[in-house]
């Protein structure tokens, strides 16, 4: 796992808004407001931990057969995230930088 460069910046913190919406998670997750398909996730920066997040965003897939988080999540929600196809380098920070935005 890279180190997650979580930015305060402004500029990252738009083009992760962007992403959040151009990779579809925009369909399935309100940031306030409640659940939609998957949990709302407004302040999830502060409910879990950033390594935990990372392997969530790039890995759900895998996430709702091993982790026991997702597993609950998932029979909660009763859909299973999609794997995104989120990238690591590029992608994954400015994701993490938005929802830390979000997180009060
Ligand atoms: C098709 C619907 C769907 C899409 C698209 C989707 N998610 Fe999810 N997401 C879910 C569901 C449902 C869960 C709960 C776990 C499960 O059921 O697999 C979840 C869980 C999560 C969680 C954990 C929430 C918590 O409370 O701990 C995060 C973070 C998350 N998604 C981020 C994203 C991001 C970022 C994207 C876009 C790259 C995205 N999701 C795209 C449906 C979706």
């Amino acid at each position: 796992m890279p180190k997650l460069d979580i930015s305060t910046d402004a500029a990252a913190i738009a083009q992760g808004r962007d992403l959040f919406s151009a990779k579809g998670c925009v369909g399935c997750h309100k940031i306030g407001g409640g659940k939609l398909v998957g949990p709302d996730l407004k302040g999830v920066t502060a409910r879990r931990d950033p390594e935990w997040l990372a392997k969530m965003i790039l890995r759900p897939d895998v996430m709702v057969k091993e982790d026991d988080t997702a597993k609950k999540l998932l029979a909660e929600h009763m859909v299973p995230m999609p794997n995104q196809n989120v990238d690591a380098q590029k992608e994954l920070p400015l994701l993490l930088s938005f929802l830390k935005s979000n997180e009060k």
